[in-house]
């Protein structure tokens, strides 16, 4: 199968966003320590830029959740990466490449939780709010997008197309 690729953001605009969100972020956290989570694996392209970009101390750690069944949607998630680092008490802000149907970020959040946070935040690079099947929202949102599918920056298709600088919306061709 080949990847027929049309461009959506380039890596300038993308970097620009980043630059403001990250402008917002270390205000809103500017007298709070900020414990960023990355969500593996398509967050991590994100996590790096934005972290370079704020202004306050923060620290770094990953969370990975696998759905069973994607396309049976039956909200059972598994977490194959947990934190690190103590989170009770603790400002954590989740970073997310995508907010789809919102299962995943549900999950992520109902687990956080449990480990008794001081204040839980969701920035994610993309919002497909047209897709949501769960009741969430981001406090950070890059770019609002309708109902495509995209690669580059982190964001895969089959493994494929995370290390384009770019976002790109993918068509699926027979070659
Ligand atoms: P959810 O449907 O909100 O639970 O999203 C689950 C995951 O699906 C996201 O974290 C992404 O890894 C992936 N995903 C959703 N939409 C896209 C897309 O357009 N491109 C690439 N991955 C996507
Ligand atoms: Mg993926």
């Amino acid at each position: 199968m080949e990847l027929k690729l049309t461009p959506l953001f380039s890596a300038a605009s993308i970097q620009q966003r980043v630059i403001e969100l990250a402008r917002r972020i270390s205000d809103d956290f500017a007298d709070r320590p900020l414990c960023l989570i990355a969500v593996l694996k398509g967050g991590v392209v994100f996590a790096a830029d934005l972290m370079r970009e704020l202004t306050i101390p923060v620290t770094l750690d990953f969370i990975r959740a696998r759905s069973y069944d994607g396309a049976n949607s039956t909200g059972q998630v598994k977490f194959t990466t947990m934190p690190t680092h103590p989170l009770a008490g603790q400002n954590i802000l989740v970073v997310e490449d995508i907010l789809d149907t919102g299962c995943t970020a549900v999950s992520i959040v109902e687990r956080l939780r449990q480990e008794n946070p001081a204040s839980l935040a969701m920035c994610t690079l993309l919002d497909k709010p047209c897709r949501r099947k769960m009741p969430v929202n981001a406090d950070y949102v890059g770019f609002t997008i309708d109902d495509l599918f995209v690669v580059g920056y982190g964001l895969d298709y089959e493994e494929r197309g995370r290390e384009l600088p770019d976002i790109h919306v993918l068509e699926t061709r027979k070659a």
